[in-house]
């Protein structure tokens, strides 16, 4: 953490704020996200479960939609991902976005022709990468 930038480190410690909020009655896997926007809005999102599994959202997901719900002209230019597991202690290695996360950054990235810098947050360690396609070779765009 003390390697980050001021503005790194500002998301990441959204990020973790942000899974005080989750509601993840089923896996007790708490995800928060915090993203950025080209106008500096941090926009905070996290896993929302339900009792019929796949109608849940993830984290990143939920920052990023209601991104384009309430500010759908800003471009999304960092994203962090932070989550506690069962015991409440925050993961010791970083958090990686499941596949339709990372499809759906892919799309976000191409709307607004601009890589999101990614911070992918553990206790040992940090991700960071400039770029979803780092993390998603191969997607899937459009036929
Ligand atoms: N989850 C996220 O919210 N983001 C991730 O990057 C990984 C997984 C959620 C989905 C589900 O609510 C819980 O974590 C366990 O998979």
């Amino acid at each position: 953490m003390e390697e980050l930038s001021d503005a790194d480190r500002e998301i990441v410690e959204q990020a973790i704020e942000a899974t005080y909020s989750s509601y993840a009655p089923y896996s007790q896997f708490h995800v928060g996200a915090c993203i950025k926007l080209a106008d500096g809005t941090l926009m905070p999102g996290c896993n929302q479960e339900n009792a019929a599994f796949p109608a849940a959202l993830c984290a990143e997901r939920s920052a990023i939609f209601a991104a384009g719900a309430q500010h759908p002209d800003q471009a999304v230019t960092a994203l962090a991902i932070a989550a506690r597991d069962g015991s409440g202690q925050l993961t010791q290695e970083p958090v990686t976005p499941c596949g339709s996360c990372r499809q759906v950054m892919v799309e976000t990235e191409k709307r607004f022709s601009q890589p999101i810098h990614i911070l992918l947050y553990g206790r040992k360690r940090i991700y960071m990468t400039d770029g979803i396609r780092n993390l998603m070779p191969l997607s899937f765009t459009e036929f």
